[in-house]
């Protein structure tokens, strides 16, 4: 049976793109079941909804702070469409413990840098600013320690002197895309397929 991926976003959502896509045209053994993000406002959620993808929007903001009660309502969810793996891309809210123990070695994150370089936000001016010669992007398994998991694959890109924040995001980004479909179907081949 081929595992049922969620795809959490909060924002644009290219890296939910590359990996729909991805799946579309066979290169993950996976069923895109959905794509939910904390902001309705989400530009990914139309382009979610344009790949025919079932799409959900839970706003944290209306729980107040109270983050076990929107991990709740999220953890419902996940259950109701009865998930196997989450793909954190670009999804901008920290989860609790409690929550990522739920779904212990399920839930995967693409980080903007070499980990475990750079964890949290920022981190292309952070690259820049500390004259690193190469940045990347990881994806690794999300634990209770800010992108501190198990990293399971990095793509790396040269950083040149005229590099600014944006122009160095923009090509690692590019990478991100071929990264993440790439480690995605080799840890469902790993841990669903034997
Ligand atoms: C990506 O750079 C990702 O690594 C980071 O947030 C960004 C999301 O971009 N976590 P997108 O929404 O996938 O375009």
């Amino acid at each position: 049976m081929k595992p049922r991926i969620a795809i959490l976003i909060s924002g644009g959502g290219s890296n939910m793109i590359s990996l729909v896509n991805a799946i579309k045209y066979n290169k993950i053994n996976a069923l895109p079941a959905i794509v939910i993000s904390n902001n309705s406002n989400a530009a990914g959620l139309d382009k979610a909804a344009e790949l025919k993808i079932p799409t959900r929007y839970i706003d944290h903001r209306k729980f107040s702070g109270n983050r076990e009660a929107f991990e709740k309502r999220l953890h419902n969810l996940l259950q109701d469409e009865k998930i196997d793996i989450i793909c954190l891309a670009g999804f901008m809210r920290i989860l609790t413990k409690s929550f990522i123990d739920q779904w212990n070695n399920k839930i995967l994150n693409i980080h903007p840098s070499l980990l475990p370089k750079y964890k949290g936000l920022n981190t292309h001016q952070r690259a820049i600013d500390a004259y690193d010669k190469i940045s990347g992007c990881s994806v690794h398994i999300v634990t209770s320690e800010l992108d501190g998991g198990l990293v399971l694959g990095q793509r790396t890109v040269d950083i040149e002197s005229t590099d600014t924040a944006k122009t160095l995001a923009e090509k690692v980004l590019i990478e991100e895309h071929i990264l993440y479909p790439e480690i995605l179907n080799k840890f469902i081949n790993d841990r669903y397929m034997k």
